[in-house]
């Protein structure tokens, strides 16, 4: 089981790397790993496993935060409109995108960041991600708005990027041209 102890924080180098694509079809190995990291947000989300393991809620999450090196994300949230998406990532790619931009009112956080950073951090509104599912089917998944943050924010992971990397330095809450802000 995946605990606060596994992962790694700002500051490690794992977080800095562009990972590497995973095989297909996927190993057991690599499905047990990316299976554990999708355990560990709904683990996370339950109040009881939450405060007996010490968890921090999360989202999602990218592979380098355990420091594994590898192409694989893990996402377990309900959107503003009670649609959930739970999937286990292998390989995920953004294929296409809107020009118009979005951002979370609230700013973004991460299970590796312990601390707040505030700022507005620009995201595509519109996403089309494909990919490999935990079942080694192909995946093509169109996103908008919240989903398309926290997908966005994951697949920067597997290069190497932080969501404050994102962040008008100058002026944190500029607001992005071209985007409608997602409340949550
Ligand atoms: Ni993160």
């Amino acid at each position: 089981m995946i605990t606060m102890e596994d992962i790694v924080r700002e500051g490690h180098p794992a977080l800095r790397k562009v990972t590497e694509e995973v095989d297909m079809p996927p190993s057991n190995e690599d499905k047990e790993t990316l299976n554990e990291m999708l355990q560990y947000l709904k683990n996370s989300q339950d109040e009881q496993v939450c405060d007996r393991y010490g968890l921090r809620p999360g989202v999602g999450l990218a592979a380098p935060q355990i420091n594994v090196n590898k192409r694989m994300m893990a996402v377990h949230f309900e959107d503003l409109n009670g649609k959930i998406y739970s999937h286990g990532i292998f390989n995920p790619r953004i294929i296409s995108h809107s020009v118009e931009k979005t951002y979370l009112s609230t700013g973004e956080g991460c299970l590796s960041v312990d601390r707040e950073v505030p700022g507005y951090v620009p995201r595509y509104r519109r996403i089309t991600v494909r990919g490999t599912d935990l079942e080694g089917n192909e995946l093509k998944i169109r996103l908008k708005d919240y989903a398309a943050i926290v997908f966005q924010h994951e697949i920067d992971h597997l290069h190497g990027i932080m969501f404050y990397d994102h962040i008008d330095q100058e002026n944190p809450f500029k607001e992005p041209e071209e985007a409608k802000p997602v409340d949550r």
